[in-house]
C-alpha cells in the first residue's frame, strides 16, 4: 500500500500526519515512522505487505528503473541481475561505526564516534534524503514468526532493491505486526541511499553516495537502533543480516544472556537416522556457506548433512537445558564466484530461479556467469560493469566477468538440503561448535579442545591468513576472534568474558572443536582435499561430541589417530598423509601462543583472565622436549 506524503504544513518543515494502515496498532512504532517522514521527506511511503504480487511489483518496478534486468524465464525462472556502482561492491568496515556512550564499551575493534555527536550528524545527513523517492516500510522478523528466539525489526528505506531483497533473507511482512501488536519490542532500522532526486531530476539504476567517506553504517547499541547511509549494497543496506542480527544482536544477548553467532548450523544425520546438530564458525572466504551445505562422498552411503543457516545463529538455552539454536535469516546472500555443481551442487540448485543476482556476469542467452561456474567460460558475456567481456579480453586486461564479491540472494527454502527442522521454532539442539581459519602452517586439521574454557581461548585467537604463507612459518595472520571481529557490537574482550560466563551456567555443553582445511606442504600444495571430505572429519566431531570415538590426547586438545576416521573411498590417503595434516610443531606453536599476545594487549582492559591462565598452561606443555628428544636419550 502506497500513500502519499502531505507536504510541509508548517514552519518546522513537518508533514501533516501520515494515515498509518489499520493493522499498525504499535504507536511507538507509528511515532517513530511519522518522525522518520518529517525527517527525510520522501514523496510517499509503501507500507509492505510482504506478499507475492508486492514482490513481483517492484521487481518489475526495478526493471523499469534500470536497476533490474530479467533474466531468461527459461533458463532462470523469475530472476534478475542487478549491477552496482562500482565503488559500491561491499561491506564498508572503515565507515561502520558503534556508538555507546561509554567509548570503553564500543571497544578497541570498532570505531566510535560520541553517540550525540553522530545524532547530529545523521540528522543532517538524513534531513530531505528521500525528497523525490519512496519510504518502503518494511516490516522483518529475524527467525521463524513467533518464536521465543526470534526478534522483530522494521527497516525504512527508499530502495526498492533493499525492499525485494529484504522479502527473500527475510520473514518480512504484514504478519509481524501481528507479532508487534501494540506495544512488543522491535528494532527500529533506517535506511538511505543518500540521493535525493529534485523535482524533474532523473534517477540512476544504482543510486547512492559517491565517496566512501560519506557512507555511515552506525549503530547505537544502547537504542538498540540501526542508520545507515549512502551504500545500497548488502550488509549495508539490508540491515536485518550483519547489523541487527549481528551486531545489534550481540548486545541483546550479551544483556539477556544468550549468543548471536556468525556462524552456520547444519545437520548430520547417520544411516541409523540418529541426528546431531553443529554450529561452526569461519572467517569469511573459508568456506562457511559449502560446508553448511557438504554433500558426503559415495562412500558415506546413508548419512545425510542438512543445512539449517549458512551465515548466523541466535542460540539459546532450551527448557530442558540443552542449546537451542535458530538461523535468523531466511535466504542465503552468499558470494557467487567459486560456487559451481562440483564445489556446492546444493548452492547451485538453490539459486535455480527465484533468485536475484547482483554484480555477476549476464550471458548472451540470458543467464548469469561468474569465474569457476562452468569449467569453460562462455564465448562472450556483458561483464558485473556492463563491459563486453571475452576469455581473451580477461586474459588481456586481468578483468573479472563478476566481480569477486559478487552475490547471490535465494531463499533458504529452495535448498535441496535444508533441514526438516530449519523452521521449528524452538531451534534445533547444538551439540558441538566448530571454529576453523585458512591456516597454511601450524593448526592441524582437526582437534577437540580439552573443555569449554580452552574452546573459548582457541575461538578468541582463531586466526586467517591474508596472504599465502610460506610453509613452515607462520603466515600473515589476520587475528578474527570467533569470526566476529567486525560484527561483534560491543568489546571484544567482554564478549569473551560472555562465552565463559555463558558456558558455566549450561548442564552439559557442547563440544568445541578446531578445524583447519587448508594446511599445505612445503611446495604449498594443499594436505587435505576439502570440500566433501570434510565429511572424515565431521563424522568424528559428531560422534565424539556422542563420546562415541576415541580421542588421542595431545599438548593442544585431543586427535584422532588414524583408525578413528572412516577413509573408505579414501584409501591412498596414508598414515604418513594423515600425520603430516595432524603434525602438531612445538617450536611453531610456541611462536603461536606468543603471537596471541598482540591481540590481548590490545583488549588488555577488559581480558578476562582465564585466557592469560589458559595462555600459560598451553605454553608449559609445548615447552616440555619433543618426543623424539626423549626417545634418542
Ligand atoms: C558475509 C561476510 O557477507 O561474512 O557473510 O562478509
Ligand atoms: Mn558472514
Amino acid at each position: 500500500m502506497t500513500i502519499f506524503t502531505p507536504k510541509p504544513t508548517n514552519n518546522a518543515g513537518t508533514s501533516a500526519p501520515i494515515e498509518f494502515p489499520n493493522y499498525i496498532q504499535h504507536g511507538r512504532l507509528r511515532a517513530w515512522i511519522q518522525s522518520m517522514v518529517d525527517l527525510c521527506k520522501p514523496d510517499s511511503v509503501h507500507f509492505c505487505d510482504g506478499s507475492q504480487e508486492e514482490y513481483d511489483q517492484l521487481c518489475e518496478l526495478l526493471v523499469e528503473k534500470g536497476t533490474f534486468i530479467r533474466l531468461n524465464p527459461e533458463k532462470r525462472p523469475n530472476s534478475f541481475l542487478a549491477r552496482s556502482q562500482p565503488s559500491d561492491v561491499a561491506r564498508v568496515e572503515d565507515r561502520t561505526f558503534v556508538c555507546t556512550l561509554n567509548p570503553k564499551d564500543s571497544g578497541p575493534t570498532n570505531n566510535w564516534v560520541n553517540p550525540r555527536e553522530m545524532h547530529k550528524t545523521l540528522d543532517r545527513l538524513f534531513d530531505g534524503c528521500m525528497r523525490g523517492r519512496t519510504m518502503y516500510v518494511i516490516p522483518f522478523s529475524m527467525g521463524p514468526l513467533g518464536s521465543p528466539i526470534s526478534y522483530c525489526g522494521v527497516e525504512l528505506s527508499d530502495s526498492a532493491y533493499v525492499a525485494t531483497n529484504m522479502r527473500i533473507m527475510t520473514r518480512m511482512g504484514k504478519a509481524v505486526y501481528d507479532v508487534l501488536g501494540d506495544d512488543q519490542p522491535f528494532v527500529p532500522a533506517v535506511h538511505s541511499v543518500g540521493m535525493p532526486l529534485e523535482p524533474g531530476q532523473e534517477d540512476v539504476p544504482w543510486p547512492c553516495v559517491a565517496n566512501s567517506e560519506d557512507k555511515y553504517i552506525v549503530h547505537f547499541p544502547e537504542e538498540r537502533s540501526i542508520w545507515s547511509y549512502g551504500s545500497g549494497y548488502g550488509g549495508n543496506a539490508l540491515l536485518g543480516k550483519k547489523c541487527f542480527a549481528l551486531r545489534i544482536a550481540s548486545n541483546i544477548a550479551h544483556d539477556e544472556g544468550w549468543l548471536a553467532e556468525h556462524m552456520l548450523i547444519m545437520g548430520v544425520e547417520s544411516p541409523e537416522g540418529e541426528k546431531t546438530y553443529l554450529a561452526a564458525a569461519f572467517p569469511s572466504a573459508c568456506g562457511k556457506t559449502n560446508f553448511a551445505m557438504l554433500v558426503p562422498p559415495p562412500a558415506f552411503e546413508g548419512w545425510k548433512v542438512t543445512t539449517v543457516g549458512d551465515d548466523i545463529a541466535w542460540i539459546k538455552v532450551g527448557s530442558d537445558g540443552t542449546l537451542r539454536a535458530i538461523n535468523p535469516e531466511a535466504g542465503f546472500f552468499g558470494v557467487a564466484p567459486g560456487t559451481n555443481m562440483k564445489t556446492n551442487p546444493n548452492a547451485t540448485l538453490t539459486i535455480a530461479s527465484n533468485t536475484i543476482f547482483t554484480n555477476v556476469g549476464l550471458t548472451d542467452d540470458g543467464d548469469v556467469w561468474w569465474e569457476g561456474f562452468t569449467d569453460t567460460p562462455p564465448a562472450h558475456l556483458i561483464d558485473w560493469q556492463g563491459q563486453d567481456w571475452t576469455p581473451a579480453i580477461a586474459k588481456e586486461t586481468g578483468r573479472k566477468a563478476a566481480h569477486p564479491n559478487s552475490r547471490f540472494t535465494a531463499p533458504a527454502s529452495q535448498c535441496p538440503s535444508i533441514d526438516s527442522e530449519w523452521e521449528n521454532p524452538d531451534g534445533v539442539p547444538i551439540s558441538a561448535f566448530v571454529f576453523g581459519g585458512r591456516r597454511s602452517s601450524v593448526t592441524p586439521l582437526v582437534f577437540q579442545t580439552f573443555n569449554w574454557i580452552y574452546g573459548v581461548y582457541f575461538a578468541a585467537t582463531l586466526g586467517s591468513e591474508m596472504t599465502a604463507a610460506a610453509a613452515g612459518k607462520i603466515g600473515e595472520v589476520r587475528r578474527d576472534p570467533f569470526a566476529m571481529l567486525p560484527f561483534c557490537g560491543y568489546h571484544m574482550a567482554s564478549y569473551f568474558n560472555h562465552w565463559l560466563q555463558f558456558g558455566r551456567f549450561i548442564k552439559n555443553p557442547p563440544r568445541i572443536f578446531i578445524v583447519n582445511w587448508f594446511r599445505k606442504d612445503d611446495e604449498g600444495k594443499f594436505l587435505w582435499p576439502g570440500f566433501g571430505e570434510n565429511m572424515r572429519v565431521l563424522k568424528w566431531i559428531v560422534d565424539r561430541a556422542r563420546t562415541k570415538a576415541a580421542g588421542e590426547e595431545t599438548r593442544l586438545g585431543r586427535v584422532p589417530s588414524y583408525n578413528d576416521i572412516e577413509w573408505k573411498g579414501m584409501e591412498g590417503f596414508t598414515k604418513e598423509d594423515f600425520d603430516r595434516v595432524m603434525s602438531i610443531d612445538q617450536d611453531l606453536w610456541k611462536q603461536e601462543i606468543l603471537s596471541h599476545e598482540e591481540l590481548f594487549i590490545r583488549l588488555y582492559d577488559r581480558l578476562p583472565k582465564e585466557l592469560l591462565a589458559v595462555r600459560e598452561l598451553l605454553l608449559s606443555s609445548l615447552w616440555s622436549r619433543p618426543e623424539w628428544e626423549d626417545r634418542q636419550e
